[in-house]
């Protein structure tokens, strides 16, 4: 690894003692301190909430340096990726390391797309769903059970059926992300057509019906391989910290992967793309923003901006940019320029960064604040947008999964806590208790059956 000599040196004041740590460098970023003979050699957890300070593992994927808006795929720029690869091609970078020779890509396209059909009794599984179901409730569900129909690729401890999982897993993905969306809106499936680009064949999946031809806009493809780029991974955030978690037990692909859209649906991740759509319906016109804007900062109303802010952006988030960019020219081409909500979002986006409290903060808006935009220009249905975001990570995840598996000292996640429950203390007789109040975390068992209906 190329570690420079460097320790940091820490002392107990309980014990006199000076713990030595060392310090690990990598090619980009801070370096960070291993903690490991902490607890071992001095009997000290570390406590840092929310990982702020806590790296979780070496991985040679993805880059991000927060303060000057930089993310590197492989030590490739964003920036150049978006302009001049493909969905595909990153995806084999991400997987593989290397972008790939014309040889290489046909190869790796050709695989993919022998792998986006699914099996046919899986379809049977959507029926189990209520018309109405949310489609990422649909993905977790569909995607989990993926492992119940593949047990020839589920050996994690065989390179091979790692490989073929994860083609698996970003062939089907757009497959079962249309059957998912066709099921709530009562349509049949469309079967994937493997002569499209991998948006294309979603765009077909999603918006074909039987009756009629469906034309692929060129448009609205380029701006999807676009977006699936600039989502295709972004280091340890929650979800892909949620598969390596999963993982690391040595759960199937599949299993992993669900875990990952599971974290993922939540607003403060992958929910906030549909969040913001739906902040921007509420905010409803522009003469409300100053409104909103106080309720954003008021520290007693739990409304937030969606789409601003980013754990570890603390300047513009470079995907934000691009997809900035590219917004104009999808609302230009294929949707409503004068559409109320971009003129709305445009306005939010410049009152925010001119205001203080967001400044302070280092509050910019981070990708999601424009990528539902671009979906309602496609016609994608704000329920979908969290759904697009899982398509795109798939490959991430399983670029991270497939790195985590297949290093040689690879342990179980298994964090520990500092425990503020009660100290040690007798069981006592039924008889001999006080009703003692219902603490935090405690389920009111009368309530809960009351509030059953
Ligand atoms: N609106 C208003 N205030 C905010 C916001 C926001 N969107 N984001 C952060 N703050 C404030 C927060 O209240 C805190 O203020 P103070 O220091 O006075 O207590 C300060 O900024 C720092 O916030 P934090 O919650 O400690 O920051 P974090 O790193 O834990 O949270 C975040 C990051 C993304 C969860 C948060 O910024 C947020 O909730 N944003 C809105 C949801 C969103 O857009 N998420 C998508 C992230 S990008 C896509 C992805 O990676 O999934």
């Amino acid at each position: 690894m190329g570690d420079k000599k460097h320790t940091l040196t820490l002392t107990d004041n309980a014990t006199g003692k000076a713990i030595e740590l060392p310090v690990r460098y990598g090619t980009e970023g801070p370096p960070a301190v291993d903690i490991g003979p902490l607890y071992r050699d001095f009997g000290y957890f570390t406590y840092d909430p929310g990982f702020v300070s806590t790296g979780s593992c070496r991985s040679a994927i993805t880059f991000i340096d927060g303060d000057q808006g930089v993310l590197l795929y492989r030590g490739y720029p964003i920036e150049q990726l978006a302009e001049k690869s493909t969905f595909l091609e990153v995806a084999y970078l991400l997987l593989y390391g290397e972008l790939p020779s014309q040889d290489q890509l046909d190869g790796f396209t050709n695989v993919i797309v022998r792998h986006t059909m699914i099996n046919e009794s899986l379809k049977s599984f959507y029926q189990g769903f209520y018309h109405d179901a949310h489609p990422m409730a649909t993905m977790v569900g569909v995607v989990g059970s993926l492992s119940a129909f593949y047990h020839d690729s589920t050996d994690i401890r065989n390179p091979q059926h790692r490989e073929i999982a994860a083609h698996r897993l970003i062939a089907k993905m757009p497959t079962i992300a249309g059957a998912s969306y066709k099921h709530s809106i009562g349509e049949p499936f469309v079967y994937p057509k493997n002569s499209l680009s991998y948006a294309g064949n979603f765009l077909r999946m999603m918006f074909a019906v039987p009756s009629e031809e469906y034309v692929v806009d060129p448009v609205a493809e380029k701006a999807l391989d676009l977006i699936f780029i600039l989502h295709a991974d972004h280091e340890q955030n929650a979800s892909t910290s949620t598969v390596r978690l999963a993982g690391s037990s040595g759960a199937n692909p599949f299993a992993c992967i669900a875990s990952g859209i599971a974290a993922l649906w939540g607003p403060a991740h992958g929910g906030a793309n549909e969040a913001v759509l739906r902040m921007l319906a509420q905010i409803g016109d522009v003469k409300h923003i100053p409104q909103y804007l106080a309720k954003a900062k008021d520290k007693n109303d739990p409304f937030r901006l969606m789409g601003f802010g980013h754990r570890v952006y603390k300047n513009y988030d470079p995907r934000a940019r691009i997809i900035r960019k590219m917004c104009h020219e999808v609302l230009e081409k294929v949707g409503d320029q004068h559409d109320p909500l971009f003129e709305l979002a445009l306005r939010l986006e410049e009152l925010a960064l001119k205001d203080d409290y967001f400044i302070e903060r280092k509050l910019y808006p981070n990708v999601d604040f424009y990528s539902g935009l671009i979906y309602k220009a496609l016609g994608i249905p704000t329920n979908m947008f969290t759904v697009m975001f899982a398509i795109a990570r798939t490959v991430g995840w399983v670029a991270q999964w497939m790195e985590m598996i297949g290093e040689p000292d690879q342990k179980i996640g298994r964090p520990r806590q500092i425990y503020d429950g009660p100290a040690a203390r007798d069981y006592l007789p039924i008889r001999r208790r006080k009703s003692a109040p219902h603490g935090a975390g405690t389920a009111d068992l009368n309530g809960e059956a009351r509030n059953t209906d």
